[in-house]
């Protein structure tokens, strides 16, 4: 999918984490899936779309790896240094965003569906307000748990989880985060400043690998031929 004017949209993609709920020796965007680097999976996705300008890579300070990945190269990848928290790293890479709206894509979620950032892309063009993000609804019934047992249910009609990409006006979100916000997504940000970005449906293939069972059903999906 082209854009309306060959309109450009740069992507961030915080890389910067140490993985610890995966608990392995090595940082979890370099973890294998299909025998890839899951970094280098997320990028080959993400440069794949004619419509990204630069993609901006936030690594951890003394990342020795990155360099390895063949992505590395492209040309429209820039890299830069993250930060201590999520959005410290997102911060940082915004300085090297250069188009009117911006996509933040977590390196951690590698089997995003291009149609699916199609349709938050042109879903956010259309509404034409601060952007939006891609969710799913929560089916499970939600339990608040104190104390190892069930204080209350929660009622779960109208509950999404939030995914990544998450699209936003450039300028919109580096004011959001400016402030040194703890946020563990950028709408967070925006919401806190009275906005209401859009909720475009995602897939559950898009998932964030997170710990060592998500890494193995990824492996898995991916044997299966369900994450190409
Ligand atoms: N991230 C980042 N800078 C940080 C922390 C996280 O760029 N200071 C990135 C991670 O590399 C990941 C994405 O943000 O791609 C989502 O974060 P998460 O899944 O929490 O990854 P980690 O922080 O690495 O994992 P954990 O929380 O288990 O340590
Ligand atoms: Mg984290």
């Amino acid at each position: 999918m082209s854009l309306p004017g060959g309109l450009r949209i740069d992507v961030v993609v915080p890389a910067a984490g140490q993985g610890r709920r995966m608990g392995s020796a090595v940082p979890k965007q370099y973890l294998r899936v299909g025998g890839h680097a899951i970094l280098e999976l997320t990028l080959g996705r993400l440069l794949g779309l004619p419509f990204v300008g630069r993609v901006v890579v936030a690594l951890a300070a003394g990342d020795g790896r990155f360099g390895d990945l063949r992505c590395a190269a492209d040309p429209r990848v820039v890299a830069v240094t993250g930060g201590a928290e999520r959005a410290d790293s997102v911060r940082a890479a915004l300085g090297e965003v250069s188009t009117e709206w911006v996509l933040v894509h977590d390196a951690a979620r590698p089997f995003v569906r291009p149609g699916d950032i199609e349709a938050l892309v042109e879903a956010c063009l259309g509404d034409g307000g601060v952007g939006g993000i891609l969710a799913v609804p929560i089916h499970d019934t939600v339990k608040e748990g104190e104390g190892g047992r069930i204080a209350r249910t929660r009622p779960r009609d109208g509950l999404f989880r939030a995914q990544t990409p998450q699209m936003f006006r450039a300028a919109a979100l580096r004011e959001a985060l400016s402030g040194g916000v703890a946020v563990t997504d950028e709408a967070s940000a925006l919401e806190a400043r009275g906005e209401r970005p859009l909720l475009v449906m995602g897939s559950e293939l898009n998932f964030k690998v997170t710990t060592s069972d998500d890494l193995r059903l990824a492996q898995a999906l991916w044997d299966a031929g369900m994450l190409s």
